[in-house]
């Protein structure tokens, strides 16, 4: 028996953040060192490229985040770490899947939604400026899963939705043809799925308020300064669920830690003082890789490498895969039966 596979992936379209690490790649790593399961990610830059047209920071954000995973303890050798345009199949199976996914449901979609809003709030045509890429995104997601059967999707919240959209692509697919697909389940990690930014919404590069993920240590103090905090003097008890700083904090901290700066607040920790110690937590769990990002963003060729091996273990899978769903829908050879 192969083991279940646990698959996500990242979409290259920015500098990797202290929310992504938190929230996607510190728990993926843990996660690839279980031997219960198989690991599969992705750099999704056909998906990044529905989010920008700047085509040098696509190419700069797949280096950024691979030399990201891999500096932060990747094991490639374990793991199956590839870019999927490196894998032409995805595409394929994201039309043959376009095919059977009800338009109603992705009109359903939150990003497709929300930008039809955007448009509606300032008395423009709803779909002005959407792209059909956009539109079909969860497609192209569902896809990504599908092609290697899945059973795990490590997501933030704001992908649980297109989870459910790749399960009800694949119920459909299963029924109208012929059982192929395994049916993914969306994985959160609800303790801190998603981290909050400087400016108290939540971290995103959307809304330019991110703690970049490697940076100078002067830089990583600066930002972490800039973290918004109230007008409360030292001395002052502080709410701890109300701030950014602890939340930052128990990220990264220890269970006892945690409480043991929950009380600190509750005493009147100086928001000084809080940004000194959560800088050095945080300065703390990264220093080491921070020093081997900073050498693998000097090499590309040296994480060229690691993903061309890493498309060499995906792609015979999808060929495989591909020829069945082919097969399936009826694409095959005259004389095949
Ligand atoms: N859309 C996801 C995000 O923005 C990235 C992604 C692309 C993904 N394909 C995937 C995640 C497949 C999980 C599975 O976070």
């Amino acid at each position: 028996m192969s083991k279940p596979i646990v698959l996500t992936g990242i979409t290259t379209s920015g500098t990797p953040h202290l929310g992504n690490y938190v929230g996607a790649i510190r728990p993926a790593i843990n996660a690839s060192r279980s031997s219960e399961l198989d690991s599969f990610f992705f750099l999704a830059d056909y998906h990044a490229i529905v989010k920008t047209s700047d085509s040098k920071r696509i190419a700069q954000s797949t280096l950024e985040i691979a030399s990201a995973w891999i500096a932060l303890g990747l094991d490639c050798n374990t793991v199956t770490f590839y870019r999927q345009s490196d894998i032409p199949e995805i595409t394929e199976l994201a039309w043959i899947l376009n095919t059977i996914a009800a338009k109603g449901l992705l009109n359903r979609a939150h990003a497709y939604k929300s930008a039809v809003q955007n448009n509606l709030s300032i008395d423009e045509d709803g779909d002005a400026g959407i792209s059909m890429g956009l539109f079909s995104y969860p497609v192209l997601m569902a896809a990504d899963i599908l092609m290697f059967n899945a059973s795990l999707v490590p997501v933030g919240k704001d992908q649980i939705q297109h989870i459910e959209m790749a399960r009800d692509i694949a119920q459909r697919f299963n029924h109208l043809y012929e059982t192929l697909f395994e049916i993914p389940t969306a994985q959160v990690d609800d303790k801190s799925s998603v981290l909050t930014g400087l400016d108290g919404r939540k971290m995103s590069k959307s809304y330019n308020n991110i703690i970049p993920l490697f940076c100078s240590e002067k830089q990583l103090k600066k930002y972490i300064n800039k973290i918004k905090t109230n007008l409360l003097e030292p001395g002052q008890p502080k709410d701890p669920d109300e701030s950014a700083v602890f939340e930052i904090w128990s990220a990264f901290a220890s269970d006892a830690d945690t409480e043991s700066m929950r009380v600190a607040f509750k005493e009147g920790i100086g928001w000084g003082d809080a940004k000194n110690k959560l800088f050095n937590l945080v300065n703390h769990e990264l220093v080491e890789s921070r020093e081997r990002y900073f050498d693998l963003i000097q090499k590309p060729e040296v994480v060229e490498d690691l993903l061309i091996e890493g498309s060499k273990k995906a792609r015979p899978i999808a060929q495989e895969n591909i020829k069945k769903i082919r097969h399936a829908v009826g694409l095959k050879e005259l004389t095949e039966q």
